[in-house]
């Protein structure tokens, strides 16, 4: 059995559509359980993320996506204080061969959601994981990547409702992402 986390934060639900997406597709392989946490900003005190038991849930898992939507250039700072309170398992390298992955919303077709994607690789290598992209062309009927990334998922949201955007190519898109970690996963557990 592989254990799969799917980390992020949502400011007004639209990043979560796509979070969930990504956990139905990890969810869909065999052997894989699944563990879907929202980043709480009451989980900040003084500008610090505390929050033992999601840490430990990481921990525990063999895989750890990142998501969060694209503010101003980058991660949402509820995420940024997050992945700071991840440091001192940066020390321990406890998180050393961990699968990891992204998936980032914004308004604009770019908006710089690529910057957000990198942050997360960043994060990813500072802990001696191991990043897995998203290799889909885009070329086809369906819409999945149609934004053309290929370091993590983008999706696109503005001021929609969360019931329409994501719309269902992205969600299809992250779903994929879901499904590829998931398969790599278990691949790599043997
Ligand atoms: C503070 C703030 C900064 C934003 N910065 C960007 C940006 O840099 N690029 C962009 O395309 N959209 C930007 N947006 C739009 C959001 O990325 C977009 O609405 C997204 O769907 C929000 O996701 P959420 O509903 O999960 O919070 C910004 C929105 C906010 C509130």
């Amino acid at each position: 059995m592989s254990t799969i986390s799917i980390i992020y934060f949502t400011g007004s639900g639209h990043t979560a559509k796509l979070a969930e997406a990504v956990t139905q597709g990890a969810a869909s392989v065999a052997g894989v359980q699944t563990h879907l946490i929202a980043i709480s900003g009451d989980d900040i005190v003084k500008g610090r993320y505390e929050n033992a038991a999601v840490l430990a849930q990481l921990d525990a898992s063999d895989a750890i996506i990142f998501g969060s939507p694209t503010y101003m250039g980058g991660p949402a700072a509820q995420f940024k204080a997050f992945a700071d309170a991840t440091g001192g398992r940066w020390y321990t390298s406890a998180w050393r061969d961990k699968l990891a992955a992204g998936f980032t919303v914004s308004s604009g077709p770019s908006g710089d959601k690529l910057s957000t994607l990198h942050y997360f690789f960043t994060l990813a290598m500072q802990h001696g994981m191991i990043w897995v992209g998203f290799p889909e062309n885009p070329m086809n009927d369906k819409g999945i990547n149609r934004l053309s990334s290929y370091s993590g998922v983008m999706a696109q949201a503005g001021q929609e409702p969360v019931d329409v955007a994501p719309n269902a190519a992205d969600k299809l898109t992250g779903e994929l992402l879901g499904q590829r970690v998931a398969k790599l996963t278990q691949k790599l557990k043997g």
